[in-house]
């Protein structure tokens, strides 16, 4: 047992034995921390000296949950149920000292003490929701016998974090004592519970809340239905309601039965394995081999922002939110204005939500500054780039710009395709220039691509991650290639819905079966949201496409009230004959028999082709890992997380099938379509694109 001393250390003061926990980073519940709690808990009950117990740890938190590396390995004793067991058994009362965060197992255990005390900053949570799982050591029975069915439902349902004054209020600690003083307040309230005969409080046995909520299922409909649409395609949602519903049903033996039971199927499904690689992949994502964690970077105190536009806008907010002093740079005065103003109705709008006071909305506005002059740029530690998507015109505002801006800024461009090798040619310190590749709403989607340039240098490119993590984005490195990682995939997926058009398929039976997959879209909805004439001219127009009928046709989508959908005054969709007629004609123009083209061949047509770009994305050592490419589908294009990404979900349904389906239809693929030689090699040797080092 010499792991578990090391874990675990058991000291007695006077009549309190104090067990302290130290397994870092994050004191997860792995195997010797369970035989730490349980040794030490039993040895301080049988230590006649001790009256009371507390449970404490060193390091940056409390208990931060199960050991979430050991799932899917055999089971190794002690299991946790024996841990807790002992703590809640004890007949010495057991206090648990919470700092930092307590999450899943290790608010489980928490839950088992008979009393919990916290520091200010510290917050408790439920958060297995989010692994696709549900609290299984008996959180889902304790949580809503004190929180009561409707709080224990938002937590567990949300996986949020709740802070100490809440959770007072809530019952779920006892005390909160000052920061610094969390050892010295939990012993105090141990001897006090001994000195005053305090009850040894066990969650498990106190009915109230349940008794209250029992007989009223409508509190779990009336859940379930304003909480459809979020949960949509989720199975741990349900399956955590369900808990709560026993909760309330049943006894707490009973209900635990539930909960091992959903728990089991949730941990051996798919979607829970997704949602713990995702875990995974978002933490490897800020990793690059070949940039030391050490690398110098480039304090970014004030940012610069060319162009106020739709992009420029949103990524100026970013910054101002997080405190930081962005001056905005355009051509025009009304264009100027025009920009600053939107941010302000973005803000007001927030506020009237609720989420800011009209106080933060001014102070966020206050360190935004316009400009018609790039030279107000000169002092700026980060400079992005966002005027329009053209290589002329990025180039001759680089080369100004690189003799503006002071030595050591970062210089970033928002391209969303464009070579950033080539705009770096513009400056004279090629090694400053980086892609910043935010996506729209930039001020609220979480993804950004950090694109490295041949020459860009590696404080550059560590800067803009660091800075990215900073205003909250999740960041992904891309090499320069057309499109980046994400839209380069986008775009073999629009080849191939654009081909199943001209074969007589439906835009919206393309769209819904994406859909129903989990996307939130599919390709035609998302064309006519953002714009069908993107990138259309009337002078160029061939009528070459169905969209560039429609767009001849004034159909450009939404904002005309039809593009390949009918649009009515609520903006909501219905399929539009007008473009069901376009579609017939050129499916007979191509000489394609109409046909019914089965959800099958749609999903796989759209999807597979996205999984073998991917594996070129890969070979060409664009993205550096598989796991970072799904990162890019999950946050900037909405890739269900319970899917994993289109790498993870690759994997899932096995290489060897995707080459087999994609080989099938490779006569309907089109000319640029290429099947990658990894994706053949690994489907041959039976591996897996997430095992490519
Ligand atoms: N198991 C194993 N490793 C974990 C872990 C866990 N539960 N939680 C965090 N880690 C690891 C991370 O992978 C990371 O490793 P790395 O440094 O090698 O990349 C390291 O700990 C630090 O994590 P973060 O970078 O996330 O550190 P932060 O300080 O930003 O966040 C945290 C700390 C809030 C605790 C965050 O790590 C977190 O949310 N962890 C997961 C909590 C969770 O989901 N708990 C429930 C687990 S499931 C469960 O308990 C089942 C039970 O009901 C039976
Ligand atoms: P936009 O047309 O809304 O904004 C561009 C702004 O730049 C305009 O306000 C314009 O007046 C200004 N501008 C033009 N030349 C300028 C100059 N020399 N100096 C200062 N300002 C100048 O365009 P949007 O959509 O914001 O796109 C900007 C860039 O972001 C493009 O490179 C685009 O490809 C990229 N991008 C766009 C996304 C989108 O969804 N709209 C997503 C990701 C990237």
């Amino acid at each position: 047992m010499a792991a578990a001393e090391a874990v675990a250390d058991l000291k007695v003061e006077g009549d309190v034995a104090i067990l302290t926990l130290n397994s870092p980073p994050v004191n997860a519940l792995s195997q010797p921390v369970r035989a730490g709690i349980l040794e030490g808990v039993r040895a301080a009950v049988a230590n006649p000296a001790v009256k009371s117990v507390v449970l404490i740890c060193e390091g940056r938190t409390f208990i931060a949950g199960a050991d979430i590396t050991e799932f899917g390995k055999p089971p190794r004793e002690p299991g946790l149920k024996e841990a807790q067991d002992a703590i809640e058994n004890s007949p010495k009362p057991v206090v648990a000292a919470i700092h930092g965060t307590a999450l899943g197992g290790g608010l489980e255990v928490a839950l088992c003490c008979h009393y919990r005390v916290a520091v200010p900053s510290a917050k408790c949570g439920l958060p297995e929701v989010n692994l696709g799982l549900l609290p299984g050591a008996g959180g889902t029975q304790r949580l809503p016998r004190i929180v009561g069915a409707a709080k224990a439902l938002e937590m567990m349902t949300s996986g949020q974090h709740v802070g100490a004054a809440q959770c007072l209020e809530m019952g779920l600690v006892d005390e909160i004592v000052p920061e610094g003083e969390l050892r010295a307040g939990a012993i105090a309230l141990a001897r006090r519970i001994v000195a005053e005969n305090r009850p040894l409080k066990k969650v498990r046995e106190s009915d109230e809340k349940m008794i209250a909520a029992r007989g009223k299922p409508e509190i779990f409909a009336e859940f379930r239905k304003a909480n459809a649409r979020k949960f949509r395609g989720f199975l741990a949602p349900e399956y955590n309601i369900r808990c709560v519903e026993a909760a309330v049903n049943l006894p707490f033996d009973e209900g635990m039965k539930v909960e091992r039971q959903l728990f089991m199927e949730l941990m051996s499904g798919t979607q829970s394995a997704a949602q713990r690689y995702v875990f995974f992949a978002e933490r490897q994502v800020w990793k690059i081999p070949d940039v030391p964690e050490d690398t110098p970077l480039v304090p970014v105190r004030k940012v610069g922002m060319i162009g106020a536009g739709t992009m420029g806008g949103g990524i100026a907010m970013n910054f101002a939110n997080v405190g930081i002093p962005v001056t905005l740079v355009e051509t025009r005065q009304d264009a100027l204005d025009r920009g600053l103003s939107v941010i302000r109705r973005n803000y007001e709008t927030t506020a009237k939500r609720g989420r800011l006071t009209m106080a933060d909305v001014d102070k966020r506005m206050s360190l935004l500054t316009g400009s018609l002059s790039l030279e107000s740029l000169a002092d700026c530690d980060l400079i992005i780039e966002a005027v329009f998507e053209n290589m002329a015109l990025k180039k001759e505002v680089f080369a100004k710009l690189d003799k503006i801006a002071k030595p050591g800024a970062v210089l970033a461009t928002n391209t969303s395709a464009l070579d950033v090798n080539e705009i770096a040619t513009a400056v004279s310190r090629p090694e400053a220039v980086v892609g910043m590749h935010f996506f729209s709403p930039a001020n609220v989607m979480r993804l950004l691509e950090v694109v490295r340039g041949e020459k860009t240098s590696k404080s550059v490119l560590a800067t803009a991650m660091q800075i990215g993590k900073k205003i909250g984005k999740i960041g992904a490195v891309s090499g320069v290639c057309p499109g980046f990682i994400g839209n380069r995939i986008l775009r073999a997926r629009s080849l191939q819905a654009q081909a199943m058009l001209n074969e007589g398929a439906m835009p919206w039976d393309i769209d819904k079966v994406l859909y129903d997959f989990g996307l939130p879209m599919g390709p035609f909805a998302m064309s006519d949201l953002a714009g069908l004439d993107i990138g259309w001219s009337r002078e160029t127009s061939r009528g070459a496409t169905v969209r560039e009928v429609l767009c001849e046709m004034d159909r450009r989508g939404q904002k005309t009230g039809g593009g390949f959908y009918d649009y009515d005054e609520q903006r909501n969709a219905r399929p539009s004959p007008v473009t069901e007629k376009i579609v017939r004609e050129f499916a007979a123009r191509a000489g394609n028999a109409p046909r019914e083209i089965s959800e099958q061949e749609i999903l796989e047509r759209c999807v597979y082709p996205m999984i073998n770009e991917g594996a070129r994305i890969l070979e060409e050592k664009i993205a550096l890992r598989a796991s970072d490419i799904d990162i890019v589908w999950i946050n900037g294009y909405g890739w269900p997380v319970y899917r994993g990404g289109p790498m993870f979900y690759g994997d899932t349904v096995g290489l060897a099938h995707v080459v087999e389906r994609l080989n099938a239809y490779a006569p309907k693929l089109g000319p640029e379509f290429v099947l990658s030689p990894l994706l053949q090699r690994l489907a041959a040797e039976g591996k897996r694109l997430q095992d490519v080092k």
